[in-house]
């Protein structure tokens, strides 16, 4: 720590010392939680323009060419489904950018009558999805899992769509039966 250069007091050194580092572990720990909640895009924006603008400055900021094919979703959704899908997408944007070296990104919400359907698919280098298995023994391979489960606890699905060299599709879909339409 630079600012303690000019003390002499070895004791006094060493208790701003210990100040300083839980000092920046608490600032590491709140900046977890805080990240852990709710972004608060989601409540000034919306998810869909929230999920536009998480691939935007995510991927598209990083000279892949992005398209967008995204309905209005029209039906209510929970906060915690919203939250659930923005994950999930967070999840997908973060395999693209550290596994697939894509040139190319396609996002696609779709609303169904009946289910939502939010797809990702980049032609980046694929992978072989029967090796999934193996890598969770050796500690790795959860973020799909994850994004999986958090499908599944809202009610929906997660599939994933790839082949070494062909790219990879992830998709995400949740039923919509019985929702009210969102008041304008
Ligand atoms: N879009 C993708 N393109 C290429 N390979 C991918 C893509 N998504 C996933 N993979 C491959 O599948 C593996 C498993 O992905 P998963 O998200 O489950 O775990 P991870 O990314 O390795 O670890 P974590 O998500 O926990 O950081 C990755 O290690 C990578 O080899
Ligand atoms: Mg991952």
């Amino acid at each position: 720590m630079a600012e303690n250069n000019g003390i002499q007091d070895q004791n006094f050194k060493e208790i701003l010392q210990k100040t300083h580092d839980s000092t920046v572990q608490i600032h590491a720990e709140i900046s977890r939680i805080i990240a852990d909640l709710r972004p608060t895009q989601l409540d000034t924006l919306g998810l869909v323009a929230a999920i536009r603008q998480h691939i935007y400055s995510n991927v598209a900021s990083r000279g892949i060419n992005v398209h967008f094919d995204l309905d209005n979703v029209e039906r209510q959704l929970l906060p915690e489904e919203e939250l659930s899908i923005f994950r999930w997408a967070q999840g997908a944007v973060g395999n693209i950018i550290q596994h697939a070296q894509a040139e190319n990104v396609e996002v696609s919400l779709k609303q169904r009558e009946e289910k939502l359907i939010l797809t990702i698919s980049d032609d980046g280098k694929g992978f072989e999805i029967d090796r999934l298995t193996e890598m969770r023994e050796k500690g790795r391979g959860y973020g799909l899992l994850n994004m999986k489960e958090r499908m599944i606890l809202i009610g929906g699905s997660c599939s994933v769509q790839t082949q070494p060299g062909e790219g990879t599709t992830v998709t995400a879909e949740l039923p919509l039966f019985g929702r009210e339409l969102v008041k304008k």
